[in-house]
């Protein structure tokens, strides 16, 4: 037999009878994006890799392992993207859209991370988000806590929880960094090998380590709000009274830095105790130099992502799955008249009732066989038409999910009929 091809490791099909939870969850984020003015951005997925190099940062897991990088037939060194925030921000110094104007964008789609896969971890995962340009006021920071928070209480989920913190400004940060590295410095002994090696080139991801045995040295580490710069304190200040005007519970969690090297200021991440390991299901953060980064003309901004498989898994351990089918009305045809006669009926059926799900049965089969793909199908009502339907003009209603006897009515009547149904 010959060999068969298994798909990538990590990367997933999402398969038809799996797509209808995908619909609903990205229905209702973009329902609540576009409801806040925010509009569509749809970038290319392979990017230079040196974007994500300036903007992710050179000494991040991401950029340093994760990343799906190629050269392609002339030579380019191109990657498949890991996140969108660096394509959105390279798109709108292209296209010279952050000049004296505000922008607020949206995109969904596949990202890819060459991490190692387990529940929740995907190597081509699904995220949401949106990001601001040109707003530097802390209440652009609570819309972006706010559109998350619908969009978590839309989809029914409640057990989720903001955890909070704010990075300050670059400068601030830097004055932090040298008290952070003189500290990490003289505990040394105590540090992982990764941690040893993130000393001189990003202490800050050290704090972020989740190795339980650097958690006493990571816990009395100076902490960075005690080193902010007044107006981002000021800052940070003014989002936490917003958050507690629409009465949004948060929790501020002073080593949350985040794994991307962009950020300033506000950051925050959506975790939940549901999912095990993989916690996080929204990730986002100001990031106001990263347009100056990559040669556009200073441009505050702020932006968030959320993982659509972490989000699906908590969706089902709340809803189970769903087993509403495809179908809502099923046509069976029992001879070769009734077929053509069907086919045409089902199209005016359509123009009339353009949302009904009308599956035509396909393919042939007895009447008892189309009638157990119409019961697969999950639809409500079987339409039969036979030869003595055809003769009469006829159509009989047959339901599936009741006792209900059937009934035979003109074909004429039909529209009508499933609209009063
Ligand atoms: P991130 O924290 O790297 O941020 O990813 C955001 C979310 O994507 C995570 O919270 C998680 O739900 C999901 N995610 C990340 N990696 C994986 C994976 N390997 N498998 C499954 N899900 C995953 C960003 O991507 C930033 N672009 C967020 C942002 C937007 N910051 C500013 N604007």
């Amino acid at each position: 037999m010959t060999k068969q091809i298994q798909s990538v490791r990590g990367m997933h099909d999402i398969l038809p009878e799996q797509s209808s939870p995908w619909w609903r969850a990205e229905r209702v984020a973009r329902e609540a994006l576009v409801s806040y003015g925010y509009r569509e951005i749809r970038a290319p997925i392979v990017e230079r890799t040196e974007l994500f190099a300036r903007s992710i940062g050179e000494v991040t897991d991401i950029v340093e392992k994760e990343m799906y990088t190629f050269e392609d037939r002339s030579g380019d060194s191109l990657t498949l993207r890991p996140e969108a925030t660096a394509g959105c921000v390279r798109a709108g110094i292209e296209h010279g859209l952050f000049h004296n104007q505000q922008q607020r964008m949206w995109y969904s789609g596949p990202m890819f991370r060459h991490e190692r896969p387990q529940k929740g971890r995907y190597r081509q995962f699904y995220q949401f988000g949106a990001e601001a340009f040109g707003i530097a006021t802390p209440d652009i920071d609570a819309e972006m806590i706010l559109m998350t928070h619908r969009i978590w209480r839309t989809l029914g989920l409640d057990n989720v929880e903001l955890e909070i913190n704010t990075l300050g400004t670059s400068e601030a940060r830097a004055a932090y960094r040298g008290r952070l590295v003189e500290y990490l410095s003289d505990h040394e002994g105590r540090l992982d090998e990764e941690s040893k090696r993130r000393l001189q080139s990003n202490p800050l991801r050290v704090l972020d380590s989740k190795n339980a045995d650097m958690r006493e040295v990571i816990a009395a580490a100076p902490s960075l709000l005690d080193h902010l710069d007044s107006d981002s304190q000021d800052h940070f200040e003014q989002l936490k009274s917003r958050l507690d005007d629409a009465s949004i519970r948060y929790r501020i969690n002073t080593r949350l830095v985040r794994g991307l090297d962009y950020y300033t200021r506000t950051v925050f991440e959506w975790i939940t105790d549901d999912l095990g390991a993989q916690n996080a299901i929204c990730g986002g953060g100001r990031y106001d130099d990263l347009v100056t980064q990559l040669g556009g003309r200073p441009t505050p901004a702020i932006g968030f992502s959320a993982g659509l498989e972490r989000l699906l898994a908590l969706m089902a351990l709340k809803q189970g799955s769903d087993e509403s089918g495809y179908a809502d009305v099923y046509l069976v045809m029992v001879s070769g008249a009734a077929e053509r006669c069907g086919q045409q009926l089902a199209e005016d059926l359509r123009h009339q009732h353009p949302r009904l799900r009308l599956v035509v049965n396909c393919g042939g089969g007895s009447f008892k066989s189309q009638l157990r793909r119409a019961d697969k199908s999950g639809a409500r009502l079987a339409l039969i038409l036979g030869e003595d339907e055809i003769a009469a003009n006829t159509v009989t209603i047959k339901q599936l999910r009741t006792d209900e006897s059937q009934l035979t009515i003109r074909q004429s009547e039909l529209a009508a009929h499933l609209t009063a149904a």
